[in-house]
């Protein structure tokens, strides 16, 4: 990667910061396309002086766009996503026009290679809204850049992820965390929704690899973890790890819909109609496409990284009494 300059869309998210870091320590020279570059300065001590540069650009704007790629970069990758439409956040103009604009973009300033961050399960029969918007969005960047490489994650954990971090925070303050399945809780297969999730870095070191080698050109990589979980041994994890006692309780995605006619409302809403209908379906790799393996990297396991960081969850007396035992 050594003094290749690669700009990131969506530098300052989850999955767009790790990637940036990586980049950085492979010695690329990374420039971050963020709609408010203030909150993305973090990045700035990433890499080298002047290795990592903001530049401000929205996804909406074909001139920012523009001129976030033209100005001589040789590699594009796009980790902008939305998991809810909010007023002109819409997942077509994010997800579709977004992706098709950078992948545009990328094709008019001759950029040797581009990778775009799409998800597992995406499909152009799927029920949920954000699902078929991220199949168009893969179509779109395809059809203006060919060569592109598509990333589907499953769910994605790390340090800063949005899906244990927000379990083990709900665990804080409910007695009660609810999963929807379809069947009885107990029963066979009533433990809902499959995950196989993935550990953000295994997503980030993949980024870097397609970029660094030949052959990934119009590949699309299934990112899926080791194993297997349904919702309830996610949050029975949950629970393991932040040494809370709440009360796992499945329900039927009736009341889901219920719920998240109420709960789509909140500042950072908690569930959406359109989730509980990506919730329906597993989110498992079905291995028509290449993943890990094929790319020789050894996915490592949410057991392995979950547990470092959902320990700041602990109720406060098991954290001092971790902290006297260590004396
Ligand atoms: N996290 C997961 O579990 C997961 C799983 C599967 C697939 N994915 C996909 O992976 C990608 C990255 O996800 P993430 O978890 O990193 O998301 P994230 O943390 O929410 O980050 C999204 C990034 O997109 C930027 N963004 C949003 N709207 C924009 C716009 N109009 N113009 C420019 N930038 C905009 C955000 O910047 P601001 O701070 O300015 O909003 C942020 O940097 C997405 O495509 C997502 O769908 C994620």
């Amino acid at each position: 990667m050594k003094n290749r300059l690669v700009t990131v869309f969506g530098g300052s998210g989850f999955v767009g910061r790790n990637i940036v870091r990586r980049l950085a320590e492979g010695g690329a020279r990374v420039r971050v396309a963020v709609r408010d570059t203030e909150k993305a300065y973090f990045l700035k001590t990433c890499g080298d002086l002047g290795q990592v540069s903001l530049f401000p650009a929205s996804l909406t704007s074909d001139e920012e766009v523009a001129r976030a790629v033209v100005e001589n970069a040789d590699t594009v990758v796009n980790c902008v996503g939305v998991l809810y439409e909010r007023g002109s956040r819409t997942f077509d103009a994010i997800h579709v026009q977004g992706a098709e604009r950078i992948a545009k973009a990328a094709a008019h300033a001759g950029a040797k290679s581009l990778v775009h961050c799409s998800a597992l399960g995406a499909s152009p029969d799927a029920t949920s809204a954000y699902a078929r918007s991220k199949a168009a969005g893969e179509a779109a960047v395809l059809a203006a850049f060919p060569n592109a490489v598509l990333l589907r994650p499953s769910v994605i954990f790390g340090t800063e992820d949005g899906f244990f971090n927000m379990f083990a925070d709900l665990a804080r303050i409910t007695h009660v965390l609810p999963y929807f399945t379809r069947i009885v809780p107990h029963a066979e297969g009533g433990g809902g929704t499959k995950f196989q999730p993935v550990y953000v870095g295994d997503v980030a070191d993949v980024a870097v690899k397609v970029l660094q080698e030949d052959g990934h050109a119009g590949k699309t990589y299934e990112l899926a973890g080791p194993t297997v979980y349904n919702m309830r041994e996610i949050l029975e994890m949950v629970c393991r790890y932040t040494d809370r006692a709440t009360w796992i309780c499945g329900l039927p995605f009736w009341v889901g819909r219920i719920q998240a006619q109420f709960l789509q409302y909140l500042p950072t809403p908690l569930l959406t109609p359109d989730q509980v209908k990506l919730l329906e379906v597993d989110n498992v790799a079905d291995g028509s496409k290449p993943g890990f393996s094929d790319l020789g990297i050894s996915a490592v396991t949410a057991e392995t990284i979950v547990p470092t960081y959902l320990r700041r969850f602990r109720p406060y007396q098991q954290r001092k009494k971790l902290r006297l035992t260590a004396h």
